[in-house]
């Protein structure tokens, strides 16, 4: 049992550059030729709420199927490196994926520091506290701020042997350059022999990846759609949600599902407080997310780019998903 006062740190990591604004991205992303709305701002309260009904959907396999491969095999993966790690983990979010491999890493060491990244202070407050409601034997140093930020800031601290995480759909949502400009400022912040788990989803059937992105109740397209509820609120807009579908489309040559609004029908919104009136041919799409599929040898060759070496992977029965142990050279 470690002293309660000790156990739990924040660090909030300051922006090296000026993000854009909510608006600024709402006026170039819809004035653009190609019409784009950043994925970052599905994820208000109500976004991440449906966002986790889309993870409990029967068509939405990709965290049943991660969750599955850290239950069979977290004893396996967090004894896989030389010595015992403490755990670093990219988009952290809710954390209760992380839960299974915690548990055991403290039952296999006895006990364990886990630093956990997220760009949401709400989201890093609130595992903190359960995580620490559940383990005593855990310490928890948390970052506040964006991954580049925290991976290039000196109040990133390791101790010993890391073992870093970017799990779920998270370098899915990276397209290929953003994935290898992260991986290699992780080897950066990294120590030769210390980890790398990566999750990543599988390229696979049209069908299959098509009905996870749309699934047939309709909850990812409530999801897509609740970023022109967050605009219409935040900017007193008058999108009508009726004008609009959800579209997702598996590109296999690039091997990415890309999800989209469609417009039904010639529509004009007027976002009021951004004195600007935005028009919308018939068919013309937003384009809201990127996910990106890999397969095995795409995943190791990014490592080996990126000066890490292929340990280990695992599977779902189905082999869906996998999660791969790359170790920094
Ligand atoms: N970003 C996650 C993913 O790629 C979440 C997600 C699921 C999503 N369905 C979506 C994002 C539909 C945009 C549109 O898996």
């Amino acid at each position: 049992m470690i002293d309660e006062r000790e156990r739990v740190e924040y660090v909030r990591v300051p922006v090296r550059h000026a993000a854009p604004t909510f608006a600024q991205d709402v006026l170039t992303g819809l004035t653009g030729k190609q019409k784009s709305l950043r994925a970052l701002y599905f994820y208000d309260d109500v976004g991440s709420a449906l966002f986790d009904a889309i993870t409990k959907l029967d068509a939405y396999y990709l965290t049943r199927a991660e969750t599955e491969i850290l239950r069979e095999s977290s004893w396996e993966i967090v004894r896989a490196l030389d010595s015992p790690p403490e755990f670093f983990e990219l988009g952290s979010g809710s954390a209760e994926k992380t839960r299974l491999l915690i548990d055991d890493a403290i039952r296999a060491h006895g006990s364990l520091r886990y630093s956990p990244v997220d760009i949401s202070a709400s989201a890093l407050h609130g595992s903190a506290k359960r995580l620490t409601a559940s383990f005593p034997d855990l310490r928890i140093r948390a970052y506040e701020g964006d991954y580049f930020d925290v991976l290039a800031s000196p109040q990133l601290q390791f101790d010993g042997r890391v073992l870093a995480m970017f799990m779920g759909s998270n370098i899915g949502n990276l397209d290929p350059q953003e994935t290898s400009t992260l991986l290699m400022a992780l080897g950066r912040a990294l120590r030769p022999g210390d980890g790398l788990l990566l999750g990543a989803d599988l390229k696979k059937d049209r069908a299959i990846l098509e009905r996870a992105y749309d699934d047939p109740a309709g909850v990812t397209a409530a999801f897509d759609k609740n970023l022109l509820v967050r605009i219409n609120r935040e900017f007193d807009g008058d999108f009508d949600l009726a004008d609009f579908r959800h579209v997702a489309e598996y590109d296999e040559r690039r091997g990415v599902v890309e999800s989209y609004l469609e417009a039904l029908r010639p529509v004009y919104v007027r976002l009021a407080a951004l004195d600007t009136t935005i028009h919308f041919a018939r068919e013309e799409r937003i384009h809201t997310e990127s996910s990106y599929k890999y397969d095995i040898e795409q995943l190791h060759r990014l490592g080996v780019e990126c000066g890490f070496v292929p340990q280990r992977e695992w599977f779902d029965r189905g082999h869906r998903f996998t999660v791969t142990l790359l170790v920094r050279a």
